[in-house]
């Protein structure tokens, strides 16, 4: 008998039900992924620092029946960190699935940039990183029934770029710690950590990154085999991918999800 089952397969891509936390729900990859797990049948619940923006994807969302709520917090903030977990523990029972899609730039080459400037993003994307990871993988263990957590890294995570001191350093080290904490994390609790690195996709940051006259996009079409660059819908299926059953053997992996801008 082939040992596969079907049950297996059939819903080896689900979230059905599973509590997801998101952080940075307000930006342009935390509110596509939170809609989207929302779709799938999570329950979501949302954190960022701005409030409004918040309030304006809860209401979205539920108008559309998506379960979903949502806590301001700064990520970076560790007493905020500990009333955003309780807060998804009171509201829906527990935390299953960790969506981390906060970040922050501010590129400046290091003769020019402050310590305090550098630590800022170092706080940012690799401090706060690690106080989420911390306060929900306690809560994953007291609860005992595994988990999946995803990290949004970066490319920039594995090669250099002038002016990134700060983002290239922060997301080598989330991207470190991912893999760190898969070794503490998933044999003795069932928990799987990953981090998923893309390449330039679009947000109100990068927006200027994508007319296509420009030279930047030009020269970005020649390292993107796939021949385009990203929308945050893209990397959906790859989140959604390592928050379900599908990948329980995969941990400890920082995720190409680039278009191919490793290939050439
Ligand atoms: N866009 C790209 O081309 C690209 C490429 C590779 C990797 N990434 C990474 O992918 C993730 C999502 O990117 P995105 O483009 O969706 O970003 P985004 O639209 O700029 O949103 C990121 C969210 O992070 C929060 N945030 C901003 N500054 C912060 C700070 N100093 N401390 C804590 N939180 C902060 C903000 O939410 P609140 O203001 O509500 O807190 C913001 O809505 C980030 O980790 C980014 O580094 C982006």
């Amino acid at each position: 008998m082939v040992p596969v089952k079907k049950e297996f397969v059939d819903s080896m891509f689900s979230v059905k039900g599973k509590v997801t936390l998101v952080t940075g729900a307000t930006g342009a990859l935390g509110s596509v992924l939170s809609k989207a797990y929302g779709y799938a049948g999570a329950k979501v619940f949302m954190t960022g620092r701005n409030e409004a923006k918040l309030k304006a994807l809860e209401e979205e969302f539920k108008a559309e029946g998506i379960d979903c709520a949502y806590y301001v917090a700064d990520p970076a903030v560790e007493e905020q960190v500990d009333g955003l977990v309780k807060a998804c523990v009171d509201q829906y029972g527990g935390v299953d699935i960790l969506a981390v899609a906060h970040g922050y730039n501010k590129p400046q080459p290091i003769l020019e940039q402050s310590v305090a400037d550098w630590q800022y993003i170092m706080d940012a994307d690799c401090k706060s990183v690690y106080i989420v990871l911390k306060y929900v993988a306690q809560q994953m263990v007291n609860q005992g029934r595994g988990g999946k957590i995803v990290v949004v890294t970066s490319q920039r995570s594995k090669r250099g770029m002038a002016g990134y001191t700060g983002y290239c350093t922060s997301k080598g080290g989330a991207d470190l710690m991912v893999s760190s904490l898969a070794c503490e994390l998933s044999a003795a609790h069932g928990i799987n950590v990953n981090s998923l690195c893309p390449t330039v996709f679009r947000s109100d940051l990068t927006e200027w990154m994508f007319d296509p006259e420009s030279a930047v996009y030009q020269n970005f079409l020649k390292r993107e085999p796939i021949g385009r660059l990203a929308e945050p819908e893209d990397f959906v299926g790859y989140a959604l991918f390592l928050s379900s059953d599908a990948s329980n053997y995969i941990t400890g992996a920082n995720c190409d999800c680039s278009g191919g801008y490793l290939t050439c």
